[in-house]
């Protein structure tokens, strides 16, 4: 009896391994109403698994793949992350269908339809152990020669400025709401105060016609027409595309066809790029993304136009050390900003130290664009928006409708004195110098130092009003008795010679100018 049962034992452990082989599949309804695809291709060699795990928009070695009996075990690895991110996978065979649980790390964010996942069925659809990416998934590119610097295309010395569609319209930009930006941005002062770049982002792609050129949507009936327009304002303007093959919103994006892209843009007379790299996950592996990023910088440089470069890739594989490298002006160093307090200061306050030191006149850091004026968070927490980016050299790429824009927006967004902070040409990013306070370390003191004197922020993140103390040789002025400028008050202050004590209100700032 004892014999059978372990007979048995090793019949269903070879059955199981061996029965794992081929191409399987499930498929789920996406909130979207379409259908995600996702395929198992596995190889099995004793109780070792390899082969293929692919979602419709990625495709991952599988690691350390083990089958005992009718479970089975494997990881992939992201290797975009840093350090790559490992998921676990458990399933159970049963016939021809398996049972699949995703266990997702410790301490990943948990964001909706990212939470640890509920077992999916996968059916077998072939024997076949090899496995055949989709047209999405299929890479056509040569591979990049070994990595170069390239030179600095000389612009952006200080960080851009100007207007984004995306946090205010999001797909709902067209010709007539970019056109009336730009009149708006020009009766409001914000022309003359910097914003000069006009920027469409995702959605205004339509197909590509045969020759394979790019052309615009229905909501864009001429871009050079509409680009003219915008010049004709004394302004600059923008557009947007992907690595990829497709855009984050799922419009035609630049892959294989960078060049002709570049081209084209540069023939509609645009002057700035953001390149924001979505589906190129799909194509490229970690190690071929400053590559791709490189070869749109060298696509647009070819073309004879002056183009600001702008890498959206929301700062991973340590984008500083290489995004000027790769070509670009300006990088995104994290995920999408939202119009809410928590999103703002977590980016602002939390999410760029140590960034510093890759930011400079051409190449900067890049916390996301501008929600203010869109409502999401008071004036006071708005003023420390603006505070904070320019303590940061941040590019200030306003966001929201400037047609409608109050006087309380403009005081902000057309300081001069804070914008002259973040214009500052010497071009050095601010620091926090410490943070303390009653509610576990809210009190923040920022420092940036300036080609004439030092810019300095008290910021306030706690819940009730704080009474803040900066002594001036923290902060790095040498000056004996310096001059002293409230840079939100609009005055200079008195009577602070060596330190300056000042109250600051919940989630709010004094900005200081100290020389
Ligand atoms: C990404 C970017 C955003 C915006 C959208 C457009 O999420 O990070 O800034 O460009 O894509 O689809």
């Amino acid at each position: 009896m004892r014999r059978l049962v372990f007979c048995g034992l090793t019949f269903a452990m070879f059955a199981g391994a061996a029965d794992l082989a081929g191409t399987w599949q499930n498929e789920q309804q996406g909130r979207g109403g379409q259908i995600n695809v996702t395929t198992c291709v596995f190889k099995v060699d004793g109780n070792r698994i390899t082969g293929t795990y692919a979602t419709t928009q990625r495709a991952f070695d599988i690691e350390n793949g083990a089958v005992d009996g009718a479970t089975f075990t494997f990881q992939t690895s992201d290797g975009f992350q840093t350090p790559p991110r490992v998921i676990e996978y458990k399933g159970t065979l049963n016939g021809d269908q398996f049972e699949l649980t995703t266990v997702m790390p410790a301490g990943a964010p948990a964001r909706a339809g990212r939470g640890p996942q509920g077992p999916r069925t996968f059916k077998r659809i072939s024997a076949d152990v090899v496995f055949h990416p989709g047209p999405e998934l299929t890479r056509t590119h040569q591979p990049f020669p070994p990595f170069q610097p390239i030179v600095p295309n000389g612009f952006a010395k200080t960080p851009p400025m100007g207007w984004n569609s995306w946090n205010k319209f999001a797909e709902r930009v067209d010709d007539k709401s970019v056109r009336e930006m730009a009149d708006a941005i020009v009766s409001s002062g914000m022309r003359d105060a910097g914003y000069i770049y006009v920027n469409i982002d995702d959605t205004w792609e339509g197909k590509r016609d045969k020759d394979g050129n790019i052309t615009s949507n229905q909501k864009f009936p001429d871009m050079k027409a509409l680009a003219d327009y915008v010049h004709s304002k004394g302004l600059k303007i923008g557009i947007y595309s992907s690595p990829g093959r497709k855009t984050c919103a799922g419009f035609e994006a630049s892959y294989g066809h960078e060049q002709q892209d570049a081209n084209t843009w540069a023939a509609w007379g645009f002057d700035y790029l953001k390149y924001d790299w979505c589906s190129a996950t799909a194509v490229y592996r970690p190690d071929e993304m400053k590559s791709a990023y490189q070869k749109m910088a060298n696509a647009l440089r070819a073309t004879g136009r002056p183009f600001i470069y702008s890498l959206c890739q929301y700062g991973l594989l340590s984008v500083g050390e290489w995004g000027a490298a790769a070509g670009g002006n300006l990088w995104r160093t994290t995920g999408d900003i939202s119009d809410n307090w928590r999103s703002m200061s977590s980016i602002g306050f939390d999410q760029q130290t140590g960034r510093e030191v890759y930011a400079g006149p051409g190449h900067w850091n890049d916390p996301d664009m501008l929600e203010i004026g869109n409502g999401g968070m008071t004036t006071t927490e708005y003023r420390t928006h603006m505070s904070l980016w320019s303590m940061l050299a941040a590019p200030l790429l306003a966001g929201h409708d400037v047609r409608t824009m109050p006087d309380f927006t403009r005081d902000i967004l057309l300081n001069a004195e804070v914008i002259a902070i973040d214009q500052d040409p010497a071009g050095i990013q601010g620091t926090r110098v410490r943070k303390d306070g009653p509610d576990g370390a809210t009190l923040e003191v920022w420092k940036r130092p300036l080609a004439k004197g030092v810019a300095v922020g008290l910021f306030n993140r706690g819940p009730e009003n704080a009474q803040m103390t900066v002594k001036w040789s923290e902060v790095g002025v040498t000056s004996a008795n310096p001059k002293v400028r409230d840079l939100w008050a609009h005055r200079d202050i008195a009577n602070a010679a060596t330190e300056y004590t000042v109250n600051v209100p919940s989630h709010g700032v004094v900005m200081l100018r100290v020389e």
